[in-house]
């Protein structure tokens, strides 16, 4: 049935993450069908999952689905012109940087536009998909692969990309401490390892909680006069974290073209 159908353009990291987190060890998953780029993960797909196929071109899979998800770069935006849509088609957009107006403007006559920012624990079923706004035909896809976080303004939407695409950073961070400790005698391997195993048994537990206090993190990890206390003040009296608080201002304001232009992004939703 096309209602129910998930049709899903730009079949990359991301598309097999949902597609996974729809279809492993699910006894009734959703009919799936993918668009043929990115061949090898398509195939791949569909050859691992018996509801997803592989559709000739994109047109099919928006004439085929109820419910479209965009997972193309947004470089590639430029493959949405030349399709046409339905009005009654809910269309789901995961596209960092692609605004809600212009998202509404490519898919029309398509009146049923969200966002979603889903990341690839969805294909464990791991993550609550931040979605605005939570129409029901984009809510009953993610309910399927973690669950629903509604999201109240656009602000708010452009934000949580900024706040987690914070990533890549904290690599950088702990390969700062890596090469602390080959420049003092330990083998790269295993220095890595030390590190990777401490950060982890950090951050751990922090998956399970609902609301960690990060401010209480610290003062737990950090002994009045020990390490991790020093490391810390010495951090924040070089501006560490103002430099970083100035660094995600300034990719929000890239990646919102200046739509929240007050500094820190604070304009009306
Ligand atoms: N990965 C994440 O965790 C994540 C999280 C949130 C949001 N996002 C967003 O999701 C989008 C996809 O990310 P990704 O990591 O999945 O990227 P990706 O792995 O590069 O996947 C993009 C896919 O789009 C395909 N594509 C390119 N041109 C196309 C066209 N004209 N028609 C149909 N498909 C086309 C590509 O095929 P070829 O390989 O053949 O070029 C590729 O398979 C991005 O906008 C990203 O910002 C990603």
């Amino acid at each position: 049935m096309t209602s129910a159908r998930i049709g899903i353009l730009g079949t990359g990291s991301l598309a097999a993450a949902i597609v996974t987190g729809l279809s492993r060890d699910v006894t009734d998953p959703p009919e799936i069908v993918l668009s043929p780029r990115g061949a090898s993960t398509s195939a791949r797909l569909a050859a691992e999952f018996a509801q997803v196929r592989v559709a000739a071109d994109n047109q099919e899979v928006v004439d085929e689905s109820g419910t479209v998800l965009l997972c193309l770069r947004q470089g590639d935006l430029g493959v949405l012109d030349g399709l046409t849509w339905r009005a009654e088609q809910t269309v789901v957009s995961a596209v960092a940087g692609l605004g809600h107006e212009e998202l509404a403007r490519v898919v029309a006559p398509a009146a049923q536009v969200a966002r979603a920012v889903p990341i690839m624990a969805v294909a464990t079923r791991t993550w609550a998909t931040p979605l605005r706004p939570a129409l029901p035909g984009a809510a009953a896809v993610f309910e399927r692969t973690g669950g629903v976080l509604p999201v109240e303004t656009d602000k708010q939407f452009d934000a949580i990309y900024t706040g987690l695409g914070t990533i890549a950073p904290l690599f950088d961070y702990l390969a700062t401490i890596e090469a602390f400790l080959v420049d003092h005698g330990l083998p790269s391997d295993g220095a890595r390892t030390l590190v990777a195993q401490n950060i982890s048994a950090a951050l751990g537990p922090l998956g399970e909680a609902s609301a960690p206090d990060f401010a209480e993190l610290v003062r737990e990890h950090a002994p009045v006069g020990g390490g991790n206390d020093q490391l810390a003040t010495l951090l924040r009296q070089s501006a560490v974290p103002g430099q970083t608080r100035a660094a995600l201002d300034e990719v929000f304001r890239r990646q919102t073209s200046g739509r929240w232009a007050e500094a820190g992004g604070n304009g009306s939703p």
